[in-house]
């Protein structure tokens, strides 16, 4: 009796340590910021090539310090513009905090878009329910982030806010024709304010969304659109070494829960009727479930470059 019972206690102390051992992992991990480069072959032939940091979910609390760090020296890429995907904001404090991080980024040409993370504070959930189907549930009811300060102050730099709208700007000679929405998470998209084709006198044209919503993807295509950049999947957040990616927390499979592809999935790049989709793993979590495995955050200094 007493040997069942010191392999059962033996049992449990294993199964013990090998939780905290992942769970140390996975708390590490989600420290692991990391920079991804990805090269874009989008541009009319004889473009210059254009460097675009491609930022998301920070979800940016004030203790979290060494992310901040990180993000500093993101300046020194030098891009030639920012592209933010919106949830920045985990906390009421965080807006000064964050354009402190940001920095001389702040000086490049941007454009943004918000997802729930910037418009409503994080709330305490069963993190399970990240891996289980979307149910529907918004949490709205918590209180407001300062996203009006953050919009000001980004707009105030001159970076492009994309909110249900279309915008064009300029970067280094090449003509870039943007439409946004608001995030489509949250319900918020108002895709009728967006709709029509996108300009074809453009060097390029780029789609920006939160959340990448199958319906504001395949809007985006239909009116031509180049390449569509999104956020809030976190990449999938606790993803199976060699499998992948279980949920996006959206209808997009999991197989595109970060990364460059093509939308729709089976097009090739040749395909007038699909368009480039960039997904970023961003770079933050809840601050109630700090935590990552097999998906470290990143942001993505994307190469767009001429077509073949
Ligand atoms: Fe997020």
């Amino acid at each position: 009796m007493a040997s069942v019972r010191s392999a059962a206690l033996r049992t449990a102390a294993a199964g013990a340590l090998a939780g905290a051992g992942l769970t140390a992992y996975a708390l590490a991990e989600a420290r692991a910021y990391t920079l991804r480069r990805v090269t874009v072959p989008v541009l009319p032939p004889g473009s210059p090539d254009l460097r675009v940091l491609h930022l998301s979910d920070l979800h940016l609390t004030p203790d979290q310090t060494r992310k901040q760090k990180w993000l500093r020296g993101l300046a020194g890429l030098d891009p030639d513009l920012v592209v933010d995907t919106g949830d920045n904001l985990a906390h009421h404090a965080s807006v000064p905090v964050l354009l402190d991080a940001l920095g001389p980024l702040l000086d490049k040409p941007g454009v943004f878009v918000f997802g729930s993370n910037d418009y409503f504070s994080p709330t305490l959930r069963n993190p399970l329910r990240y891996l289980l189907p979307d149910d529907g549930t918004r949490h709205t009811d918590s209180g407001q982030l300062p996203w009006r300060d953050l919009q000001q102050e980004l707009a105030g730099r001159g970076w492009v806010d994309l909110t249900n709208t279309r915008a064009a700007l300029e970067v280094r000679g090449v003509r870039i024709a943007f439409a946004g929405v608001d995030d489509p998470h949250l319900g918020y998209d108002r895709l009728e304010e967006v709709r029509g084709p996108a300009d074809p006198s453009a060097d390029l044209r780029m789609g920006v969304a939160h959340a990448p919503y199958l319906r504001v993807l395949d809007r985006f295509v239909a009116d031509g659109y180049d390449a569509i950049l999104a956020g809030h999947t976190h990449g999938g957040q606790v993803c199976l070494p060699g499998i992948g990616a279980l949920t996006t927390n959206c209808d997009l499979e999991p197989d595109r829960a970060r990364g460059l592809h093509r939308h729709p999935a089976a097009s090739s790049p040749g395909d007038p009727h699909s368009a480039w989709l960039h997904v970023s793993a961003g770079l933050g979590t809840s601050p109630y479930a700090r935590i990552r495995v097999a998906c470290r955050p990143e942001a993505t200094l994307l190469t767009l470059v001429a077509r073949p």
